[in-house]
Order: C-alpha cells, then structure tokens, then sequence
C-alpha cells in the first residue's frame, strides 16, 4: 500500500510532505504528526497545534490538472473533509474558500501548496488540519469564541486514526470524481455543504475590502459577491466574514 508517514514532532506536515514530494514521494503518501511546531495557517497565519488531541495531515496529490486549475483541489478537499465531519457527528458547513464550520466556529482548516512549471504540475500538498478532541482551554484565548473541536459539539472523544483513514478514503472518491467528470460536480456538491452563499458579507483581500452578498461560485471557485452598487466582483483568494 501507500506510505503513511507518522511523526510525533515536525514543524508542519506540509514542509514534511513538500520535501518528500520534491524527492519523489508518490501520489497517495500522507504525513500525519502527533503536534506541530510551526504550523502553518493560510495567508502567512499560525494554526495552532498541540499535542495528541487534533489531526494534522498532510497528502501528496500528483494530479492530471494544467497549474491554473489546481485551486480547484481545495474546493475537492473541502467536500471531502465536511462530509466526514458530517459522518463523524458534527454538523459542518464549508465557509469560502475552504474553512470547516460547526456552528459558525472553526474546525478544520485547509492548505494547499503547489510545485508547478507554467504548463505542469509537479505535485500538490493538500494539508489539513481538524480540531478534534481539543477542549476550550487548549485553543488560545484570541480563538475561543470563534473554534471548536469535533469532540466539543459531540460531547465524545474521535479516534484520530479513524478520521485520517476516511478522510483519505473520502478525498480519493472525489479526486476520482473530479479528475473523470470535472469540476461541476464538485461545484454542485461544495454549494450544497457551504454557509457561505446567501449571506452578506465583508470581503478582504491582499488589494481591498468591500461588502456585498455572495451568491454564487464560479466554473473555477471564484466567490461571486454583488456589492451595493450592484455590480459582481469576483474573487479568488482572501477571507470572507458574515455581516449580521
Ligand atoms: C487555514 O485555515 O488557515 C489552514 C490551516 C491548515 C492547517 C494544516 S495542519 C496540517 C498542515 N500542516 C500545516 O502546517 N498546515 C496544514
């Protein structure tokens, strides 16, 4: 079978996962690791990882996929993990571009990492990481009225092993699925499991910041967002927040 790679210490799975995918690591080999020292959030942030109680996973993926296309990956891999979730209990949403909600608190989180010539990808590291048996006193004071534990909602503890191999189960469904029927499938699907269309929002990216009510994703995951104004913006990478 494929390699499993268990540490229990690393800076961060992805690192790991990217250096053994430079080295020829095949598609399928996963790094799991017991904490994190370093790891890694989107957009430059910390995601905080204590020891023993959450799942940090990192997969090696060599996709069929011209580089412009890889963002859709994430989208795939946010199906994948809310439909586990949602098996393992928890009653999960994805909030655009690829944070796992319950109850409008944080679960998971996902980074993709990309090797690619213009024409070519090499390989893709999809990280992610689940609060799974944290209790509020592990997370920091800043994240606890906006994170939450698989086992907090569930009131029982997950076995982390279980929920790494039906994680990877789940992702190999879908990058089938994915890699044979496109997108639209997974666009269908992730529109189903999102919080994020219908609501009003306030939109912050690397230019600017802007509010409006995201209505749709595009053929390539672009959040669409109407402003006051009424004209569509379309955005591809940044952090969204619900406006009440
Ligand atoms: C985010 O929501 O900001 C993404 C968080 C991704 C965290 C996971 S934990 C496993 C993998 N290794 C890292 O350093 N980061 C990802």
């Amino acid at each position: 079978g494929r390699a499993i790679h268990f540490h229990e210490t690393l800076g961060s799975t992805n690192e790991l996962a990217f250096r053994l995918a430079h080295d020829g690591a095949e598609h399928g080999e996963v790094v799991v690791t017991e904490q994190q020292t370093a790891g890694k959030g989107r957009r430059g942030r910390v995601w905080v990882s204590p020891p023993g109680l959450n799942l940090y996973f990192s997969a090696i993926l060599r996709p069929e996929l011209p580089p412009q296309r890889a963002p859709e990956l994430t989208l795939v891999a946010a199906v994948a993990l809310t439909e586990v979730l949602r098996e393992a209990g928890g009653e999960a949403f994805i909030k655009w571009p690829n944070d796992v909600q319950i109850d409008g608190r944080k679960v998971a989180g996902i980074l993709t990492e990309l090797s690619a010539e213009p024409d070519r990808v090499h390989f893709v590291v999809l990280g992610v990481g689940v609060n799974l048996n944290a209790q509020p006193e592990h997370f920091p004071e800043d994240l606890r009225d906006t994170a939450t534990s698989l086992a907090m909602v569930r009131g029982q503890r997950v076995p982390r092993a279980l929920l790494a191999a039906s994680l990877w189960n789940r992702l190999e469904e879908w990058l089938d699925l994915h890699q044979e029927v496109g997108f639209a499938a997974v666009r269908q699907r992730w529109k189903e499991l999102s919080s994020t269309l219908g609501q009003d929002v306030r939109v912050r990216t690397d230019r600017r910041e802007f509010r409006g009510r995201a209505e749709d994703i595009d053929a390539s995951g672009a959040l669409l967002v109407r402003t006051e104004d009424g004209s569509v913006e379309r955005v591809l990478s940044g952090d969204v927040e619900r406006l009440r």
